[in-house]
């Protein structure tokens, strides 16, 4: 059968059966576009990350609805301090109020929530809100990273650091992995980043060695759920060969 419009043709596609049969376990978004969604529209920054937070929410949930059992998202970067202060403050209010209020909307209760990143600057009452989170649900399996003053470099030199603390002359890299703030989680296998930029902007720069990328122009306030299929179809499709020679 012949379908013009590719979005028809992927609705036929079982989503769940190709996250099982691709080995999607770990799926990791750089949430970009909140402040161009909101400027397009004649609105202050802030309303596009209100609106981005609903598009977290959503994505997060129809994730793991299709089975991924780690999903990671870059909410707050070691760089994004520099933003004008009433910016950051909005964003560390969203942030507090999903915190304080998000384990009450996991209907299943069974969500794992874990942040990624130095709490220290953090304010002490969202600090202490990310720690009781981490700490209510760290029995589950599933499991929900949110990257919160999170940087990739010194994310690896933190983790260099504690070896060293511990005694060690050298390091290994499973000795590093286990260091990382994402030590109980697989590598990701998808990193997707909205918006149209095409970088990494220090995100998991260690565990990414090996992750297949997905851009989309859109920008994080309109993501869908449709647009995580097309992404989740185009990795379907990727030959992951790991430095090697596939099906060798
Ligand atoms: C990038 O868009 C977005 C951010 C720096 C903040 C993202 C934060 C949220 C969506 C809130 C997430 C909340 C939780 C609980 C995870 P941008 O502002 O850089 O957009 P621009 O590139 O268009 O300016």
């Amino acid at each position: 059968m012949f379908f013009k419009n590719k979005r028809r043709r992927d609705a036929a596609v079982d989503i769940p059966a190709l996250v099982r049969d691709s080995g999607l376990c770990h799926i990791a978004f750089i949430m970009d576009g909140n402040g161009r969604w909101a400027t397009k529209r004649s609105l202050p920054r802030e309303a596009g990350h209100k609106v981005g937070i609903e598009s977290f929410r959503k994505i997060v949930k129809y994730c793991f609805n299709c089975g991924i059992e780690t999903v990671t998202v870059y909410a707050f970067s070691t760089e994004n301090w520099s933003r004008p202060k009433r910016e950051v403050d909005a964003i560390m209010k969203l942030l507090d109020e999903y915190i304080r209020t998000a384990e009450d909307e996991d209907e299943e209760n069974r969500t794992r929530y874990i942040f990624l990143g130095d709490k220290t600057a953090l304010d002490e009452g969202l600090a202490k809100n990310c720690e009781v989170l981490e700490k209510l649900t760290e029995r589950y399996k599933r499991t929900l990273n949110i990257a919160l003053n999170y940087g990739g470099r010194s994310e690896i030199v933190k983790a260099v650091n504690e070896c060293i603390a511990s005694g060690a002359s050298a390091v290994t890299e499973e000795d590093i992995s286990k260091h990382l703030y994402t030590s109980l989680s697989p590598d990701p296998d998808l990193i997707v980043r909205t918006a149209g930029e095409k970088r990494l902007s220090n995100f998991l720069m260690w565990q990414s060695a090996y992750s297949e990328f997905y851009f989309t122009d859109v920008l994080w306030p309109d993501i869908t759920d449709r647009d995580v299929d097309d992404a989740i179809i185009d990795f379907s499709k990727r030959k992951r060969k790991f430095g090697g020679i596939k099906n060798a």
